[in-house]
């Protein structure tokens, strides 16, 4: 029987544990964990990401704040909001949305947040402490970090001996994937669009985790039997079986044919999505006990 892994219950149980340490850290230092999440421009899918964002740490009992940015704003405007929340005691987390609107350059204002506020784990301190092993030291970027709750819940701490692929090598997702999976002993793959037959890669996977971006790209002969399938991909093709302009969320793997191979795999919806807002509030929460103590 194949495991279907349920990413909404792990990230309520996540979001359980946040909201007692909110509280306890209200109640025993009189800090209240404060996040702030900026969006530039228009964009609905990231909106629409921003939103549930700054709800959930409502609900986690963090003061949320969120920045809602026009298209038009300048570089300085964007750089000058990152300094003040910077030098904001009662932020402990910031994000800055991605992808920023084309005029704008994403890269000197993800470096110029606080390492210590950095909560999404891109600034270069914080990947590099997460190269270099020090996983309790900096902040890990959410999705790789709830993907691996994931892994972890299937195959346990150790992944010694197991062959992990990565399809992926961004440094929002593959990097600290594969930097994750690594420093749990797997043997890890990176693989790309230059990689040759990914097919056969991936069917040496025992975990495998596809984070590429092209609708159910994954088909189930590229699936060794009884591995973990992690899909990361969230993309809205057209569904003209639910009517003409009707649209559904899939992700880069074909879930219904890699099922039959898999042992455990994640769905889309369902699966790696809510993990990603869950680990958001545990890293706002751990900015701010660090700032605390
Ligand atoms: N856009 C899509 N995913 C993310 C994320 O995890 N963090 C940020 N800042 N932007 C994103």
């Amino acid at each position: 029987m194949t495991t279907i892994i349920d990413g909404k219950q792990v990230a309520a149980s996540v979001i359980d544990a946040v909201k007692s340490a909110a509280r306890e850290l209200e109640q025993d230092a009189g800090v209240k964990t404060g996040l702030a999440v900026v969006i530039v421009g228009d964009d609905p899918a990231s909106h629409a990401y921003v939103s549930s964002k700054s709800r959930m740490a409502k609900e986690c009992g963090f003061t949320s704040i969120q920045h809602t940015l026009p298209e038009e704003t300048t570089q300085e405007e964007l750089a000058a909001l990152v300094q003040t929340l910077n030098a904001d005691d009662t932020i402990h987390g910031i994000l800055v949305q991605l992808p920023l609107p084309k005029h704008l350059n994403s890269e000197p204002i993800i470096q110029s947040i606080l390492p210590e506020k950095d909560v999404d784990g891109l600034h270069v301190v914080n990947a590099g402490k997460l190269a270099t092993g020090d996983l309790d030291g900096g902040l890990i970027s959410c999705t790789p970090a709830g993907a691996m709750v994931l892994v972890r819940g299937i195959h346990g701490d150790d992944l010694s001996g197991l062959n992990a692929v990565v399809i992926g090598r961004s440094n929002l997702f593959g990097k600290p994937m594969a930097a994750l999976l690594v420093n749990a002993n797997a043997t890890v793959t990176t693989a790309h669009s230059r990689t040759k037959d990914l097919a056969a890669v991936c069917r040496n996977a025992d975990i495998l985790v596809a984070a590429v971006g092209r609708p159910e790209m994954v088909k189930a002969d590229w699936v060794k039997p009884g591995a973990t399938v992690i899909d990361v991909g969230i993309n809205r093709v057209l569904a003209p079986e639910k009517g003409e302009g009707k649209s559904r969320l899939v992700g880069d793997v074909a879930f219904e044919e890699c099922a039959k191979v898999a042992g455990a795999i994640t769905p889309v919806p369902g699966g790696v999505g809510p993990m990603t807002i869950a680990m958001l509030m545990a890293n706002t929460v751990i900015a701010a006990y660090r700032k605390s103590g």
